[in-house]
């Protein structure tokens, strides 16, 4: 927690890993090591066929449940697609929108982050919204316009209420699964560009007390120093969060924390 009660939180996005099995055993082994933690929030995103076993397994703890997207029609022939009610029914309390392999591989431009983000919003889940430049991007002097022009579209006609319930993930693309985390320095540049940004679409409140979590390459051994920073509110694991030791790690890293 900090000056503008933003409470650090530490997501896991555990991607297209994990059986049943395998999640039951993840969670399992996880839960028994974050029993003492208090103060920060803890959530875990698995694929969607593992939600509700996940849901099951994580009763009477702390930790929260995740998707990994959503698509933005409420229900009907969409064959292959996941509501906002079937997450809500599965246990989840946070959505990942717009991540950007979805934006890679998947088509996912900030338009329909933008209707993801309406439906999650309107059907009572919480967003876990990504943006983030590539290395190419970065390379060019282009990551402020970037990360700029995803915020701008993806918050398009969202409320200042609605907003409030918003969670931000900056994660530069370059960062993702590749070893190399963005330095706290670069870290911390960009959150606080997106936070003037905010206070420009919104207010200066509201600005103040948007959790923005950092995600890429996120370990152990580089957790403190990434969440220390003054706008940085937490972290999206992904590689990590796979294994219960390394991501109780992160999640400790996190409540031992002292942002005053
Ligand atoms: P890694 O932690 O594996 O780099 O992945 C980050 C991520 O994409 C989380 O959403």
């Amino acid at each position: 927690m900090n000056q503008f009660s933003r409470r650090i939180f530490v997501a896991g996005n555990w991607k297209m890993l994990t059986t049943p099995a395998e999640a039951a055993a993840l969670v399992k082994a996880l839960k028994v090591k974050v029993v003492n933690i208090h103060q920060t929030e803890m959530a875990v995103c698995p694929p969607f066929t593992n939600l509700s076993i996940v849901a099951e397994l994580l009763k009477g703890t702390a930790i929260k449940l995740g998707a990994q997207n959503l698509f933005w029609e409420e229900e009907g022939a969409y064959t292959g697609e996941i509501s906002a009610k079937m997450l809500l029914g599965a246990g989840c309390e946070y959505v990942i929108i717009g991540h950007s392999e979805r934006r890679q591989y998947f088509g996912e431009t900030d338009a329909t982050v933008n209707r993801r983000l309406k439906r999650a919003l309107a059907a009572g889940l919480l967003p876990i919204v990504c943006v983030g430049e590539t290395l190419a991007q970065r390379q060019a002097g282009e990551t402020e316009k970037v990360v700029e022009t995803q915020v701008r579209g993806a918050f398009a006609e969202i409320s200042p209420a609605d907003f409030a319930k918003v969670v931000i993930a900056y994660e530069p693309v370059w960062a993702i699964g590749t070893g190399v985390n963005a330095t706290p320095e670069q870290a911390q540049e960009v959150h606080a560009f997106i936070r003037r940004l905010l206070e420009n679409l919104y207010n200066r409140e509201l600005s103040a007390g948007c959790r923005i979590q950092y995600g890429g390459s996120v370990k152990p051994a580089n957790a403190a120093e990434l969440m220390r920073q003054p706008d940085v509110d937490g972290a999206l694991v992904g590689g990590a969060s796979l294994q219960a030791e390394s991501f109780a790690a992160i999640i400790k890293t996190a409540e031992d924390l002292d942002k005053g």
